[in-house]
């Protein structure tokens, strides 16, 4: 088995390479004067089981391509098999068609990924499961939620803890990780009443006194979850921590968080922090290393992922 990097999150495949006790491959991805990318994979890969780690990450567009060219490198140095680790996969949240004559971004990727050469694909809390059904080859989706509950439990007295849904799309997620806490489950449902009036934030379940999480797959632009926040303070909620699994922070993103009533915002590290996610004073990453680590371990190994999360 070998690890490979692209530069999206060279961090994430030291830690995993880490845990696995091998050295990340060698490779470089650089750049031509017009910014064409160029992949360059210095070691043998003849008859080996490849992984090469990417999240299609701002800037999301160039660390795609960047995994595209290292999968027909790879491809056409003769590795056995190559298997895409995307710890965050981009483009997801364009997975059906929002309108008439508008693309499905995340099938167009799917194909481009498979046509590149991947064999298999193993990613992380998809935006929607379904998604794995884009790919024509095995994909693994992983799920967090062992790891995040687990800092819950470290960090949080279970008995005073309401987990919630910011938005209806997201229950299903929010149900799994109260489920393995044995907690009460909250939803914040956002409705516009009229055309042209503001939304307006409901929040299904009693919060009062209640130390809530907020769970979610991605935090963008930040506005679902502080928006989520603030109506949970306001129904009484006596604190409101976030956990969500991609951290993608566009934006004036970590200025909102930093600004806003969230006692906490905890993410992973699927998507490499930036100096400002890292110096910011309610921002916490944990790592996603060993879960990612395992599942690669267990590919190789030809043994089963999901009973990760018996
Ligand atoms: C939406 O369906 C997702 O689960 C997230 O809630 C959304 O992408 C967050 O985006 P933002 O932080 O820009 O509100």
């Amino acid at each position: 088995m070998k690890v490979f990097a692209g530069n999206s999150n060279r961090l994430l495949a030291e830690a995993i390479c880490n845990y696995l006790n091998l050295p990340l491959g060698k490779a470089t991805v650089r750049r031509f004067a017009d910014q064409e990318i160029f992949v360059e994979i210095q070691e043998n890969v003849r008859g080996e089981d490849v992984f090469v780690v990417q999240s299609t990450s701002f800037p999301t567009n160039d660390h795609l391509m960047e995994l595209l060219i290292m999968i027909d490198a790879m491809r056409r140095s003769s590795a056995r098999r190559i298997t895409a680790v995307i710890p965050y996969f981009g483009y997801a949240r364009q997975d059906r068609k929002p309108g008439p004559r508008t693309p499905i971004s995340a099938k167009l990727v799917a194909n481009l990924i498979t046509e590149a050469g991947a064999d298999r694909v193993l990613t992380l809390d998809l935006h929607a499961g379904q998604i794995q059904g884009f790919f024509d080859i095995p994909t693994d989706n992983l799920y967090a939620v062992p790891i995040l509950s687990r800092d819950v439990k470290e960090h949080y007295n279970l008995e005073n803890v309401m987990v919630v849904s910011p938005d209806v799309g997201g229950v299903v997620r929010a149900r799994a990780l109260a489920k393995r806490l044995d907690c009460q489950l909250a939803i914040v449902d956002k409705r516009r009443e009229r055309a042209g009036e503001s939304e307006v934030m409901n929040v299904i379940g009693d919060v009062t006194g209640k130390d809530c999480l907020l769970i979610d797959d991605i935090v963008d632009s930040g506005g679902t979850l502080c928006n989520a926040a603030e109506a949970l303070l306001k129904n009484g909620a006596t604190s409101v921590t976030a956990y969500i699994t991609h951290g993608v922070l566009s934006g004036g993103a970590v200025a909102r968080v930093t600004s806003s009533k969230l006692k906490e915002l905890v993410i992973t590290d699927t998507i490499q922090p930036t100096t400002a996610v890292q110096s910011a004073h309610n921002i916490r990453v944990i790592s996603t290393s060993s879960l990612i680590g395992e599942a690669i371990n267990r590919t190789s190994q030809e043994e089963s992922v999901s009973s990760l999360f018996d």
